[in-house]
Formats: C-alpha cells, structure tokens, sequence
C-alpha cells in the first residue's frame, strides 16, 4: 500500500467521492472545506455523467482525479451504474457525496452504498421534492424555505435528513432570488453535514 494510504487511515480521513451534473458548486464548498487540515474527509474523485458538465474543470484544476460515466455510452441504467460503481471502489471510496446529480441511481448500486451516500437538496424536505423546489415554495406563500442534506434511498429525494438550514422567504422573491439565498445555505451546510457523517456523528439507522 503507498504511503499516501497509510497516511490517510492513521488520521483517519474518509475517503469522499463527489457526483455532479454540473455547474458543481456545491462540490466546489466541499473541496474548499476539505482542505483544512482537521477537516474529516478528503475528496478523492469527481464524477460526471455529463462530459460537459462545468464542474469537471475546477476538480482538474485542483487535480482532483475526474471521470465521466454518461448513460448514453451504456445499453441501459443498470449498466451505466456498475460502471460508475466501479469508478468509485477504484478510488477507494468510503462515502459518497451526490451534488447536483440530477439522474436516479438504481436501487442496486444505492443499496450497495447505504449509509454512506448522501444528497444535497434545496428544500427543507420532505417539502417540495423533486425539481422547481424554488417554485413550489413560493406557490405555497411559506415564510421559509432552505435546503436538507439527507441520506440516500432508492426514493428520490426520501432518505433521511441529516442537517437542515432554513433561509427567509422575503417579500418580493423571485425563484432565482430565493435560489441565490438557498445556494449560499446550500455551501454551509453541505460540508458541515459531510464532516458529521465523517466523524460518525450521524449514522444511517433505518
Ligand atoms: C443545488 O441547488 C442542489 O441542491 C441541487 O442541484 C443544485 C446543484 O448546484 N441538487 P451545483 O451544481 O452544486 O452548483
């Protein structure tokens, strides 16, 4: 085993593999947090199943390890999923960070990592799931709104909640104004929530 590896277990850093879609903002918030030195994870590969998606340069040039795993180079989901499973043992992974993801895994390879993958949705779940959440909250005239980090399940957007941070609806919000409000929200919570799961602070219990 490399020394790199030895290094790694005996201070025990989690080994953090981060998907994206992307603009990969949120990624970028858990790069820039795991680099403090006391931080409990290290992020040891981005993985895309867009080539294009916007994120994949910041993880470059930060020489972070990327991979792209596109549906479409694959007969069907099931397929496309081993693949990115095998991307993410390749690079060792004990946790697995959804940011901006925006295709459902199969139930196989979530189970696989459950209890050690997580999502970042921008909702105070089980509020407004899906997509358009700004929208939603908005058509419902709820004072607040915000974003959940939260255990994977095979439901979309159902598992767990692990940390949430509420942001004010203000008079006058448009779904991109209260999106830029959730967004910064979204950069705190994210890597506050990842080094909970790191440090065994939140675990999986169902
Ligand atoms: C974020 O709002 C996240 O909560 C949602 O998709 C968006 C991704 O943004 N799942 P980014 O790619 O992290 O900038």
């Amino acid at each position: 085993m490399p020394a790199v590896r030895r290094f790694e277990s005996a201070t025990n850093k989690k080994r953090v593999a981060i998907l994206i879609s992307g603009r990969g903002s949120n990624m970028r918030a858990l790069v820039e947090a795991a680099k403090a030195p006391d931080y409990p994870a290290k992020i040891v590969g981005v993985l895309s199943n867009k080539a294009d998606a916007e994120g994949l340069a910041f993880a470059a040039v930060e020489a972070i390890p990327t991979a792209v795993r596109s549906l479409r180079d694959y007969p069907d989901k099931a397929a496309a999923d081993v693949a990115i499973d095998a991307v993410l043992r390749g690079w060792h992974a004990d946790i697995v960070c959804l940011a901006g993801f925006m295709r459902l895994l199969s139930p196989g390879l979530v189970d696989r990592w459950r209890g050690r993958m997580l999502n970042i949705h921008p909702s105070l779940l089980p509020l407004h799931k899906g997509l358009h959440t700004h929208e939603q909250a908005l058509a419902t005239g709820a004072a607040e709104h915000g974003c959940t980090v939260h255990f994977v399940t095979p439901g979309m957007d159902e598992g767990p909640s692990i940390l949430q941070t509420r942001v004010p609806v203000l008079p006058g919000d448009t779904p991109e104004s209260l999106a830029a409000r959730v967004l910064v929200a979204e950069h705190a919570t994210y890597p506050r929530a990842l080094a909970m799961v790191a440090r065994g602070e939140a675990r999986f219990e169902r």
